[in-house]
């Protein structure tokens, strides 16, 4: 597992190639049973290969061109229903001030790392990229108000080695005991 951990890099290159079916249901796999608060699994994915949808989504998610080379885009995005269920209409963006969003948002992120260490473990290559605001991307896939975006992963089989990126140490990051 910890080889896997530490030879995961964002990757912003890709090779023109496709990746098959049963990777991907792999991937969707290890993302299914991650962990979550009361085992609500907020966690919904939208997985896109057109390359129109590709560029709308690259063009909201700040115009990073690179994107584009990935033959793979999922869009993982966070269920506010899972958390209330009397499907209260809410409108989730950066500013929603909601408990639940939080602990959605939470609880996709586990998942989502699931995904990026499973691609990782199949010999694929992935990049978390979030620079874009909700109304931006939501409309493009016709996502519902109540739910919120997490990220839009880069996914297919890398054509760069990124070098590691620096670290805190452990002492910097770890405590025992006491704050
Ligand atoms: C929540 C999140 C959002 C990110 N957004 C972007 C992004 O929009 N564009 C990008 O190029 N990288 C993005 N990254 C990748 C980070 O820059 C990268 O994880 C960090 O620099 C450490 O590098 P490594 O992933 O190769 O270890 C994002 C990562 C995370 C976890």
């Amino acid at each position: 597992m910890l080889e896997a951990i530490k030879n995961r890099r964002s990757t912003r290159k890709y090779q023109n190639r496709k990746v098959e079916r049963e990777k991907i249901e792999q991937l969707f796999e290890s993302v299914r049973l991650a962990p979550s608060g009361s085992n609500t699994q907020p966690w919904r994915f939208i997985v896109v290969e057109s390359a129109e949808t590709k560029e709308k989504l690259t063009a909201a998610d700040n115009h990073q061109k690179w994107m584009l080379a990935a033959p793979l885009f999922i869009v993982c995005v966070a269920d506010s229903q899972c958390r209330m269920g009397n499907h209260a209409v809410i409108k989730l963006d950066e500013n929603s001030a909601n408990p639940e969003l939080k602990q959605i948002i939470r609880d996709t992120a586990i998942a989502i790392d699931h995904l990026l260490l499973e691609a990782e473990n199949l010999g694929l290559s992935t990049c978390w990229t979030a620079w874009f605001e909700q109304n931006a991307v939501k409309p493009i896939l016709h996502i519902p108000e109540d739910k919120y975006v997490c990220g839009i992963i880069t996914l297919g089989y890398g054509d760069e080695m990124p070098k590691q990126r620096p670290r805190k140490p452990l002492n910097e990051i770890v405590r025992y005991e006491k704050w």
